[in-house]
């Protein structure tokens, strides 16, 4: 052995021949991307790993054939995608039902599975490149403007599900569930709210710890395994101790200023509100520009914000129109704050602010566009279905509602983001929710509204537009 690598190794690659440890190795593609943005795992890689990794034990391959997965193709539109080498065979929308046969047809009797094989190489190459530059573009952008990386925005939203996950073993959930529960049976045999088994039920199924069919829900195969009275591998007694760790856990702030374990030392309701504001203003000044993009500003005269925030919506819109005239309306704690927003984009001849609650205000009449950016998460259906009522009177004939929100999918199980903001609504509100898109079809129905579109952005949250 030479430096740890067989002389006959080096000769073969120093001679420039080929030379494969294993006689094939298999590259599942496992690129993860955020929600929204297609990839393979998305369209099931992992299930499709897990197949022919089952297959190859089962032909005794295992010696053969190395499977390992890889970083992202740029074929994220035609996955999963697989690729053979040595031989360079490019597998495109393989399905775990497929495994079976290429094990059996390519990695043993050495013919590949032509209806999957993907041999347009100029197509390939040119979706590739296509892919690498749009991602390129993107990472400069999101490097100007300063977004905080995705590495580090999972960092700080995972306890999230961790979160989730400790509730539902604190409550006994996965047992309670059985042979298979509604929201509604589940709450009444662990005693929780009906409100609470089904945000977090939801949630639980965007995290593949269980599935739903119709209203009914039901645990993963692991989740059965693992965390349910009766199976022999059932842990959920030792991890309650991390559920009682991670309380202590909330205080670490505290505890690192002290030194040592203290009660929880609560922030003042200024600095809370402050901050509060500041976390709104980073993520609407990056969508800012979309929305302005999505309505246009050309022939938006007079704007209503609900809940304006930071006031990052309506500056973006007045600085993308010079006659447009914007009204903030938001509590007294957050209008001065406001106000320093306003003032320091330079806008304040055009942006004004209201101080009340958009729950009994009035509006007003005669605005051709109300905005409810990220507002109706916080409110039950019946404070939305009001708020669209009182929307709908403020507008001028043709003005426009715009709600953007994160919006749940019809069986309500995703995408994971919003799933789990409506857990973060259980916690932080009275009554509120994500929604999905049926539910706001239906209260803006319900309050006058016939003209109703859709309109997907990049990132976590939609929009929905309707017209007066
Ligand atoms: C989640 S933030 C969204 C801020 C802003 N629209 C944005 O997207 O950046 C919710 C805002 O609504 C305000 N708000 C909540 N309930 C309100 C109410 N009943 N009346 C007026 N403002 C309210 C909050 O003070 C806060 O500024």
């Amino acid at each position: 052995m030479f430096g740890g690598i067989h002389p006959e190794y080096l000769t073969n690659v120093l001679n420039g021949e080929v030379m494969e440890p294993y006689r094939l190795h298999l590259f599942v593609c496992a690129q993860q991307k955020p929600e929204g943005v297609p990839c393979c795992p998305k369209s099931g890689a992992f299930a499709v790993l897990e197949a022919i990794d089952r297959e190859v034990q089962a032909s005794g391959l295992d010696n053969d054939v190395q499977l390992t997965t890889s970083g992202c193709m740029g074929l994220c539109d035609e996955g999963p995608i697989i690729v053979v080498y040595p031989e360079g065979v490019w597998y495109r929308k393989v399905q775990p039902s497929d495994a079976r046969e290429i094990v059996t047809a390519h990695l043993k009797d050495g013919k590949p599975v032509a209806r999957l094989v993907w041999s347009d190489a100029i197509a390939m190459k040119t979706m590739s490149i296509d892919h690498r530059d749009k991602y390129r573009a993107m990472m400069a952008m999101r490097e100007k403007s300063g977004m905080i990386p995705d590495r580090l925005d999972t960092m700080l939203r995972s306890y999230m599900a961790s979160r989730a996950l400790l509730t539902a073993l604190e409550i006994d959930l996965f047992t309670a569930i059985g042979d298979g529960a509604t929201a509604t049976v589940a709450a009444a045999r662990c005693k929780i709210s009906v409100r609470g088994a089904d945000a977090l039920m939801n949630a639980l199924v965007s995290l593949d710890l269980l599935t739903k069919s119709s209203d009914t829900f039901h645990d993963s195969p692991e989740s059965t395994r693992y965390f349910t009275e009766g199976s022999p591998n059932n842990h959920r007694n030792g991890l309650l101790h991390t559920a009682n760790i991670w309380h202590r856990w909330s205080t670490l702030t505290d505890a690192v200023r002290c030194g040592t374990a203290v009660e929880i030392v609560r922030e003042s309701r200024r600095d809370w509100t402050n901050n509060f504001i500041a976390g709104m203003d980073r993520n609407a000044r990056l969508r800012a520009p979309l929305i302005v993009k999505a309505l246009g500003a050309s022939n938006v005269r007079h704007v209503l914000d609900l809940g304006g925030g930071s006031g990052a919506y309506s500056i973006a819109l007045a600085k993308a129109n010079p006659e447009l005239k914007a009204e903030i309306l938001d509590f007294p704690a957050v209008a001065p704050l406001t106000e320093d927003y306003i003032r320091n984009a330079g806008v304040e001849t055009q942006v004004t602010v209201r101080s009340g609650d958009m729950l009994k205000e009035k509006y007003g009449t005669g605005f051709d566009l109300v905005m409810l950016n990220a507002i109706c998460h916080m409110f039950s259906p019946a404070q939305n279905e009001e708020l669209f009522r009182r929307a709908f009177a403020a507008l001028a004939p043709g003005g426009r509602l715009m709600i953007q929100d994160f919006l749940l999918t019809p069986d309500k199980t995703g995408p994971q983001f919003a799933t789990l903001f409506s857990l973060n609504m259980l916690v932080a509100t009275e009554a509120g929710a994500s929604y999905n898109e049926a539910e706001y079809k239906r209260w803006l129905n319900a309050a006058g509204f016939a003209v109703i579109e859709r309109i997907n952005l990049p990132g976590p949250s939609d929009l929905i537009v309707a017209t007066r």
